[in-house]
């Protein structure tokens, strides 16, 4: 069995997302396409680094990225850092001939992106792979609903509207940690979450022409948070603690139009109290509708207009053995999956895209895609104008 080692850059929340999914996928894809072998962890933070490489079992730790880049016998490389700082790992990493699976939003600025793009195009000839780990478009549920739109069942899109809601900024007391910093996180809401449902809308309903959109910032300053890891508001500091301006969005929403003709919404939130991940796609169809939700993601809802008027509603797919990665997950009706299958489902795509020598729907290019639409939206809030996506 082939063996692929693994480099691990940022060893906080989403390292941990990564790690889980790299031992897993075995367990579940087997024969695997490769083994994931934990070589090397880094964190910038000696102790983060330290604990990551006991807890997580990686034969060994660093503090500086570039020792995972010089290290001939490592072959994959996760970027799970902030934003900011994915270009120039990732980049690094792909010239050095390692495949690369980057964290969402591909980067922090529309330079470094179109940089990550580019890298990825000019080592694909040597069958390297680059992917950004928009995970939520590899949900059972979701590849159905593709599926069913793409066999015509629902007819011809008219209408997506797309949702990702949550609530853990609501709070002015959740501090202020690099994903309120523009010059880190690159902007708010809409690089961090808005992101997600952009690359979903695009994957059901093909790309998005042009934006009219607002955002919003409505906490102007946030209490100061001491270290680089963000704790996603499950910690709140004092009234009394140091705070500085917020300088990104709290809030996005946009109107679209697709290339195809369909139009749409997309809103993103992180201040909508009750919401947790709130991730909605309603898609409405000549010949029917589709709607889910990732708070119910083993369900998916459809409504076909040929069935009776005495019988026409949603009902309810329950995802399972019967799906996409049904019977390798847990095959048994009802067991459901959760956000580690997911992420491992993910694993599995991008080492059997290595292995396959086959770019992955997520490349560069398309979380490249998503950044132009980030850019238009955040033009069309400073023009109060549709903007076109370029
Ligand atoms: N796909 C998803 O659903 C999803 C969810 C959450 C976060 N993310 C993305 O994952 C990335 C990381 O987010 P997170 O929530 O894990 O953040 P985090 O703050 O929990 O962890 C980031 C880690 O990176 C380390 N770090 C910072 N700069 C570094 C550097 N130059 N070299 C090595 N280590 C460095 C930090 O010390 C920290 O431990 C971000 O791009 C974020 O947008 C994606």
């Amino acid at each position: 069995m082939t063996k692929l080692n693994v480099g691990l850059v940022g060893a906080g929340f989403m390292g941990k997302a990564h790690v889980v999914a790299y031992s897993n996928m075995p367990k579940f894809f087997w024969p695997a396409p490769a083994v994931p072998v934990l070589k090397t962890v880094c964190d910038i933070v000696p102790e983060i680094a330290a604990d990551a490489k006991e807890r997580f079992g990686f034969q060994q730790s660093c503090t500086d990225w570039r020792d995972i880049i010089n290290d001939p016998d490592i072959h994959v490389v996760s970027v799970c850092t902030p934003n900011n700082a994915h270009e120039e790992i990732a980049v690094a990493a792909l010239k050095a001939g390692k495949h690369v699976l980057c964290e969402k939003p591909i980067a922090n600025t529309r330079k470094a992106s179109e940089a990550m793009a580019a890298a990825a195009e000019s080592v694909k000839k040597d069958d390297i792979i680059s992917m950004c780990a928009y995970q939520y478009r590899r949900i059972p549920a979701v590849l159905r609903a593709k599926q069913i739109i793409d066999e015509g069942s629902i007819g011809k899109i008219l209408n997506v509207r797309a949702t990702y809601l949550q609530s853990w900024s609501a709070d002015p007391n959740s501090p202020l940690s690099w994903r309120f910093q523009k010059e880190v996180a690159g902007a708010g809401t809409l690089g961090d979450i808005a992101t997600h449902v952009i690359d979903l809308s695009q994957y059901l309903a093909g790309d998005i022409k042009e934006v009219v959109s607002s955002l919003k910032t409505y906490i102007k300053e946030r209490p100061v948070q001491e270290g680089g890891v963000d704790l996603l508001g499950t910690v709140k500091l004092n009234d009394d603690a140091k705070k500085e301006a917020v300088d990104v969005d709290d809030e996005t929403s946009f109107l679209v139009k697709f290339e195809s003709g369909a139009v749409g919404s997309i809103e993103a939130t992180r201040n909508a109290w009750g919401r947790n991940n709130f991730i909605t796609l309603e898609v409405h169809g000549t010949e029917g509708s589709i709607f889910f939700n990732y708070e119910r993601l083993n369900e998916l809802q459809v409504c076909f207009a040929k069935d009776p008027d005495n019988n026409r509603g949603f009902k309810t797919i329950y995802t399972g053995p019967a799906h996409f990665y049904g019977e390798v997950t847990w095959n048994i009706p009802g067991m459901n999956i959760g956000y580690g299958e997911l992420k491992t489902i993910e694993i599995y795509e991008f080492i059997r895209s290595i292995v396959e020598k086959d770019q992955p729907s997520t490349r560069f290019e398309v979380g490249n895609q998503v950044h132009k639409v980030c850019d238009a939206v955040s033009k069309s809030a400073q023009s109060e104008n549709w903007e076109i996506v370029q």
